[in-house]
C-alpha cells in the first residue's frame, strides 16, 4: 500500500492566537484540493483559536511537544490528554531544538512517543545529525543511536511519522539535496526495518525537514523515499505552505 504524502507546517514559537487564525484563514481555501495530509503544529497557546479556525477544512492541528506523564507536579508542561480533548491529531517530539535548548534526550523522546502514541496521538518525531557529525562521516552512527533509544517499546510503526531533519539543514536555507534527503531517508528506512522488523514499519512515513519550501517541494516531494515535509519558516507564509502542499500540481 502507498504511504500517503503528509505536510507539516511546524510555526515554532510564532504567530499569537490572532495571527494564528489570519493564517489558518488564508491558508484553508488555498489547500482545499490537497492530496496529501495537511498539518499545523502551532504554539500550545493557540491551539483553541486554531481548532476553530480549520474547522471544516481538511487542516489537522498540531502540538510541538507534550509531556510523557499522564498528569501531576510538572509546573508548566502540558499532557496528551489534554491535546487530544482539544482535537489535536498530531505531535512534535524531540525536535532539534528542543534537543538543543530544553535539555531533551533520547530517553524522554522516547518517554514522550510512547505517551502520544497511548494517548491515541499521532507523534512526529525528529532525528538527525549535526554538520559536525555529518562532516565527521558519523551521521548513520547518530542515527543508528537515536532510532535504537527514540522508538524501543513502539509495537504498531504505522502509528508514527518520523522527521528526518539534518541539523545543518534547518533555518539555515542549506537544504539537503534532493539525492542526500532521499538516501538518508532510505537508510533509515532500512535500518528500521531491521530493528523493528515485524512491526509495521514499511507503512510508516518519513518526512524530509530543513529549508523545505515554496521552491524545492516538488524535487524532494519526487524523490521515492521522502513521504513528506515538516517546514518552518516557509509554513510561516500562506502562499508558500500552499505550494508546498501543492506539491503535485
Ligand atoms: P526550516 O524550514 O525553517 O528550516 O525549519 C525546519 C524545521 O525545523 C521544521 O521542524
Amino acid at each position: 500500500m502507498a504511504r500517503r504524502p503528509i505536510i507539516a507546517g511546524n510555526w515554532k514559537m510564532n504567530n499569537t492566537a490572532s495571527e494564528a487564525v489570519e493564517l489558518v484563514k488564508a491558508l484553508k481555501p488555498l489547500v482545499k484540493d490537497a492530496k496529501c495530509d495537511v498539518v499545523v503544529c502551532v504554539p500550545a497557546i493557540d491551539i483553541p483559536a486554531v481548532k476553530k479556525a480549520v474547522h471544516g477544512s481538511k487542516i489537522r492541528l498540531g502540538a510541538q511537544n507534550v509531556h510523557f506523564a499522564e498528569k501531576g507536579a510538572y509546573t508548566g508542561e502540558i499532557s496528551a490528554a489534554m491535546l487530544k480533548e482539544y482535537g489535536v491529531q498530531y505531535v512534535i517530539i524531540g525536535h532539534s531544538e528542543r534537543r538543543q535548548y530544553f535539555g531533551e534526550t533520547d530517553e524522554t523522546v522516547n518517554l514522550r512517543t510512547l505517551a502520544a502514541i497511548k494517548a491515541g496521538l499521532t507523534p512526529i518525531v525528529c532525528i538527525g545529525e549535526s554538520l559536525e557529525e555529518r562532516e565527521g562521516g558519523l551521521t548513520q552512527k547518530v542515527l543508528d543511536r537515536q532510532i535504537a533509544a527514540d522508538f524501543a517499546g513502539i509495537e504498531d510503526f504505522s502509528k508514527i511519522v518520523i522527521a528526518y531533519e539534518p541539523i545543518w539543514a534547518i533555518g539555515t536555507g542549506r537544504t539537503a539535496t534532493d539525492e542526500q534527503a532521499n538516501e538518508t531517508i532510505g537508510y533509515i528506512r532500512k535500518r528500521m526495518k531491521k530493528v523493528y522488523a515485524g512491526k509495521n514499519v514499511g507503512r510508516m512515513r518519513i518526512q524530509y525537514g530543513g529549508s523545505m519550501n515554496a521552491k524545492n517541494a516538488k524535487g524532494l516531494m519526487a524523490q521515492p523515499e521522502i513521504d513528506g515535509g515538516l517546514i518552518g519558516g516557509a509554513s510561516l507564509k500562506a502562499a508558500d505552505f500552499a505550494t508546498v502542499v501543492n506539491f503535485d500540481k
